[in-house]
């Protein structure tokens, strides 16, 4: 989520509970109800007797709009029937959920208002654990989490980091930001759900001796987007990256590689699958032999033999079985040419085309989809938007069950 212009209206039409636990994480949970209201929710607020203890209830009434509901017994609240009326939500979310709400939700108990709509409800449910590290890596949490994982429920975090006690750990709520985009994925369409995606992203790096080589600027920031949105999609997502410096994106599985050769192996170690995209940009040659220690500097020209690496997506596209294959072509000049070349000589279903001055390193992308259909030119956009038109226009491609 890059801006709250891309949450306004996602959620327009949708009943939300907002459910918040006793942690210290329920102060982030007013601008998560802030949030949600700019998504065009209708956000109705559910606190624990805990969770009032930290955040005031005038809060939450004056953010969302909605009276604030904390008890079984309050007859004032939909005529003494709230568990029922607000079960019959389009999702609840719990944030923060402390190491004892998810206990009680693990184990089916109806003991306060909150737990039982969570018991009595319909719909989706999403929580946000926090608490401190220790309580989060507690044998008795995993086996709640893992037990509210098997019944569906979608565990959202937590982040690593600084905790309210002081200690540094695993345990932190997620921002507001993350969840409410989280929210806001629950929601969209998964076109791409149930099948399985491997996806290189980054370039390789390609030793010449224990501390040079040779490499690439891609950042990787195009293939990380195609792999958040086709985790967003619906995807069980494998990321085969190179070298970057960016954080893996939710419900990626990563495997980190340096050469091309080790991401040869990781790729057909990560298949069979129904798709693939190779975003990375591989050195096409590396150095034929790599020196056991630095190579010390002699004044004198030197000579560097490279050997051809071997091409990762022509290899997967001949595969008898192959996955639906999508290739990306980075060219500095005729790109028309030069990406239909492509996509002809590796028999490719779909190639995505971009000048390496509109996308290699930036934020930003600007792409030419080619398929048999012929091709389709897409706005200049941020790569997360380009990589959901993209993702988009593969699962419209992609043979049916
Ligand atoms: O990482 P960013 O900074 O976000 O930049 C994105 C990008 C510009 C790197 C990306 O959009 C892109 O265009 N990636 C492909 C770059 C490239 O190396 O293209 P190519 O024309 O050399 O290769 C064609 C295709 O074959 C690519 O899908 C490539 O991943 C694949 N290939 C190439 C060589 C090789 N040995 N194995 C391969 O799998």
């Amino acid at each position: 989520m890059t801006g709250e212009t891309n949450i306004i209206n996602a959620l327009h039409g949708k009943k939300i509970v907002l459910g918040i636990g006793g942690g210290i994480a329920a102060y982030k949970s007013a601008e998560l109800a802030r949030l949600l209201v700019k998504t065009g929710a209708d956000v109705h607020v559910v606190m624990t007797e805990a969770g009032e203890r930290f955040v005031g209830r005038a809060t939450f009434q004056a953010l969302s709009g909605n009276p604030v509901c904390t008890s079984l017994w309050d007859e004032q609240a939909n005529k003494g029937m709230a568990h029922i009326t607000l079960g019959r939500a389009d999702a609840i979310l719990v944030a923060p959920a402390t190491a004892n709400l998810i206990a009680r939700l693990a184990h089916g108990m109806a003991d306060d208002l909150l737990s039982t709509l969570c018991l009595a409800r319909d719909c989706p449910l999403l929580i946000a654990p926090a608490m401190n590290r220790q309580m989060w890596s507690h044998p008795a949490t995993r086996r709640n989490v893992a037990t509210l994982e098997g019944d569906g429920v979608s565990v959202l975090g937590p982040d690593t980091g600084e905790q309210a006690c002081g200690e540094i750990g695993e345990g932190r709520m997620l921002e507001p930001g993350i969840l409410c985009a989280a929210l806001i994925d629950a929601f969209a369409p998964k076109p791409l759900a149930g099948r399985k995606v491997v996806i290189t992203a980054g370039p390789t790096f390609e030793a010449i001796d224990p501390v040079r080589g040779l490499t690439n600027p891609s950042s990787g920031r195009m293939g990380y987007a195609i792999a958040a949105a086709c985790a967003r999609a619906g995807a069980d997502v494998v990321l085969v990256s190179g070298p970057v410096a960016l954080p893996t994106p939710p419900r990626v599985r990563k495997v980190g590689v340096t050469s091309a050769l080790s991401m040869r192996e990781a790729v057909f170690g990560a298949l069979p699958a129904e798709v693939f995209v190779a975003v990375a940009a591989v050195a096409d040659y590396r150095p034929a032999t790599v020196a056991a220690h630095k190579i010390k500097k002699s004044g004198e020209a030197m000579k560097l033999e490279l050997i051809p690496n071997p091409d990762i997506l022509a290899e997967v596209a001949a595969l008898e079985n192959a996955p639906f294959c999508v290739g990306f072509a980075a060219e500095s000049h005729d790109l028309d040419a030069y990406a239909e070349s492509k996509r002809r000589d590796k028999r490719l279903p779909m190639v995505v085309g971009n000048l390496v001055a509109d996308g290699l390193g930036g934020g930003d992308n600007t792409v030419v989809i080619y398929d048999d259909a012929g091709r389709h030119p897409l706005p200049r956009a941020p790569k997360g938007a380009i990589a959901d038109w993209i993702v988009d226009h593969l699962a419209r491609l992609l043979p049916r069950d």
